[in-house]
């Protein structure tokens, strides 16, 4: 298929993007490199840079384009930053996207797969499956539930075929690809900063979070695993549109992520304790019980500490991040 792929020069993007040309596709992505890096367009995928604010672009591309199908990770993403500015995300993050469903429609194009979140859940019993109670508890989360509602419309109306992947947390790296978000939010890649020794300590948001040692935990899955969800939720969208959560099911806390990258590393790791973010919630555990029945899916990468030295691995080779490509090919 000729795929689309807003976002592409992005963490998960990229490494989806390198899966669907290993796998035959053809790849144009569209991305505006705001968070993201020429660095990571795989070779062989097409970069266009288009800001998905400007509509009659947007438009313009699908029409002259004719994918069949669109992926769509362009996004902002900090839950953080969502609750000091939640125009941005209630705005762009709904907006950008109405224009890319629009010149998807306009120029026939009906397959989307999109990047949804664990962030779209209220706080309830664990591990969550699709149907647990939604309740987004920031306006990132809330943005990109407004969008599966936006969906569920026009695959009513519309004809439109989609899946709305549920990411719970994307971690790891894979063939050269990794992580490099600035300012990076994502404990992972921070607690790997702390032993290349790019910041004194790893801190800790809240420790009195209603959870074994108080710390918040989540579900980690490893990126490579999370684009094979992608392609597998691709293949499948002509039997209909669906939402799965992906994640591994297992839980992990942040002081129990910062052990096992203490034994990855071997860096003793020093903590310190912060105030908790604004919009954490204290568990995200995914139920993946129906992308498992439904579409095969079965992670290659199921133990933290693989998902952690994968990363270890990229971090050592790229300290500074993409930046350093950047700067040798310029
Ligand atoms: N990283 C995670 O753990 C995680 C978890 C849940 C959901 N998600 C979702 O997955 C998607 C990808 O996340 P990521 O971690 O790869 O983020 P990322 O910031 O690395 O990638 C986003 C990409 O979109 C591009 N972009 C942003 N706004 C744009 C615009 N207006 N026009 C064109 N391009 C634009 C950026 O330049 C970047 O390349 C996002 O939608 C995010 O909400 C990520």
């Amino acid at each position: 298929m000729r795929i689309l792929v807003t976002g592409g020069a992005g963490y998960i993007g990229s490494v989806v993007s390198k899966l669907l040309l290993e796998r035959g596709h053809e790849v144009v992505i569209l991305d505006n490199l705001s968070t993201g890096h020429a660095a990571a367009v795989p070779p062989g995928a097409k970069l266009v840079r288009v800001d998905l604010r400007e509509r009659a672009a947007v438009k313009a591309l699908l029409r002259a384009l004719e994918p069949e199908a669109v992926m769509h990770f362009a996004a902002n993403i900090q839950v953080g930053e969502s609750v000091r500015r939640p125009l941005k995300y209630l705005g762009d993050n709904v907006r950008n996207t109405l224009h890319v469903l629009e010149a998807m429609l306009g120029a026939g194009v009906r397959r989307f797969v999109f990047s949804s979140t664990a962030a779209i859940f209220a706080p309830s019993q664990q591990p969550l499956r699709e149907d647990a109670p939604i309740g987004p508890e920031s306006p990132y989360g809330e943005s990109k539930y407004l969008v599966e509602r936006i969906l569920c419309w026009l695959g009513e109306l519309a004809g439109l075929r989609y899946a709305s992947l549920r990411y719970f947390n994307a971690a790891g790296a894979w063939q050269g690809l990794g992580e490099d978000h600035h300012p990076e939010t994502h404990l992972i890649p921070r607690v790997l900063r702390v032993a290349l020794g790019q910041a004194p300590k790893v801190q800790i948001y809240g420790q009195n979070y209603p959870t074994p040692d108080g710390t918040c935990v989540r579900d980690y899955v490893h990126v490579y695993d999370l684009a094979e969800a992608h392609l597998l939720a691709l293949t499948a969208l002509d039997g209909g549109s669906r939402a799965y959560n992906v994640g591994s099911g297992r839980g992990f806390s942040v002081r129990e992520v910062i052990e096992v990258a203490r034994r990855v590393t071997g860096h003793p790791l020093p903590v310190e304790i912060c105030p908790p973010r604004p919009g954490d919630a204290p568990w995200l555990v995914a139920d993946p019980g129906r992308i498992r029945r439904e579409l095969g899916w079965s992670p290659c990468y199921s133990e933290l500490e693989q998902i952690v030295s994968s990363a270890w691995e990229w971090h050592r080779a790229h300290p500074h991040g993409y930046s350093e490509e950047k700067d040798q090919g310029e």
